[in-house]
C-alpha cells in the first residue's frame, strides 16, 4: 500500500514544500475551478493509491498552487462510492493533504434540491447531513479515533465565513441539510418524500464520506451543493448526469466567487 509520506515527497518534488493552507474537493461539473490555481497539475495517474476516476466531467488531477494569494490543494475530482463500492476511497487523498499541511477543506458537490425555495442555479451550504446509505468509511478502523464526534462537523466558524464571503459578493448561500444517497440510481419519487419528512434539504451521491473522513483527520471542513435540479418527482424536468454536467456551471459560477472570496479572508 502506498503511504501519504511518499505520496507527499512525490507531489513536495513537483510543487515546492511551502505548506498548504486549504484543500477543495470539486463535484461533477466543477473540475474547471481547479485550472484558475497557479501552480502545477498532478495527473492522479502519478500518484499511486490515487482514486482511478471514471465520471464524465470530473478532472482527475491535484492542483497545487496558490489561488487568491493562499496556498492551496485542488482536487479536480474525487471517487464516489458507487464507481467501485469502496467509501474509503477518498482516504488517501486526505491524508495526503493533511500531510501537506493543510488544516481546513471545503467540498464542492453537485446536489438535487429539495426546497422549492432554493431551485437549480443557486449554491447551497451544508449546516449537517444525513447519511441515508447507512455505510461509513471508518468500519475496519481499529483504534478508539473511530470514535468520531459529528456534532458540527460541519464546522461553524468555516460556514460563518463562507456566509460572510457570500454576503460581499451579494450571492445568496441558504442553509441545509445534504442527504448521502449512494447512487448511481436516482432516487425515486417516494424516496425523496422521505428524506424531505426526515429532514433533508438536498440530495446527492458524495461528501459525506469525505466530511467524516476528514473529521477522522482533524481537519476542519465545510461542504457546499450546486443545485442542478429539484430532486425526483418534484419538477417535470427529466433527472439525467447529462443535466447535472449542463446545470452545474451555473452554480459554479456563484461558488467562485464565494471560494475566491473566502480565500481573500484568508489571507
Ligand atoms: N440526486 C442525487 N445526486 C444528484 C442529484 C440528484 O437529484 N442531482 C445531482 N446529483
Amino acid at each position: 500500500m502506498t503511504d501519504a509520506k511518499a505520496l507527499t515527497d512525490l507531489i513536495h518534488a513537483r510543487a515546492g514544500t511551502e505548506p498548504v493552507r486549504l484543500g477543495l474537493i470539486l463535484g461533477s461539473g466543477l473540475g474547471h475551478l481547479a485550472h484558475a490555481v497557479e501552480g502545477v497539475a498532478i495527473p492522479y495517474a502519478d500518484l499511486p493509491g490515487f482514486p482511478h476516476v471514471g465520471v464524465s466531467g470530473h478532472n482527475p488531477n491535484l492542483h497545487v498552487g496558490t489561488l487568491e494569494g493562499v496556498r492551496v490543494a485542488v482536487f479536480g475530482a474525487r471517487e464516489h462510492y458507487y464507481e467501485s463500492g469502496n467509501p474509503r476511497a477518498m482516504l488517501l487523498p486526505l491524508q495526503v493533504l493533511k500531510a501537506l499541511g493543510a488544516e481546513q477543506l471545503i467540498l464542492t458537490n453537485a446536489a438535487g434540491s429539495m426546497r422549492p425555495d432554493i431551485p437549480p442555479g443557486n449554491v447551497m451550504l451544508l449546516s449537517d447531513h444525513i447519511n441515508y446509505s447507512g455505510l461509513n468509511p471508518l468500519i475496519g478502523e481499529k483504534t478508539d479515533t473511530r470514535f468520531v464526534p459529528m456534532t458540527d462537523a460541519h464546522d461553524p466558524d468555516m460556514r460563518r465565513e463562507l456566509e460572510a464571503a457570500a454576503v460581499r459578493q451579494g450571492v445568496d448561500l441558504p442553509e441545509g441539510v445534504y442527504c448521502w444517497y449512494s447512487g448511481p440510481s436516482f432516487e425515486t419519487p417516494a424516496e425523496i418524500r422521505m428524506l424531505k419528512l426526515l429532514g433533508g434539504d438536498a440530495v446527492g451521491m458524495s461528501t459525506v464520506p469525505e466530511v467524516i473522513l476528514a473529521r477522522f483527520l482533524g481537519l476542519k471542513v465545510a461542504a457546499i451543493s450546486t443545485i442542478t435540479n429539484m430532486a425526483a418527482g418534484m419538477s417535470e424536468e427529466k433527472i439525467s448526469h447529462e443535466h447535472t454536467k449542463a446545470m452545474a456551471p451555473l452554480g459554479a459560477a456563484k461558488l467562485e466567487r464565494i471560494l475566491r472570496e473566502f480565500l481573500r479572508g484568508l489571507r
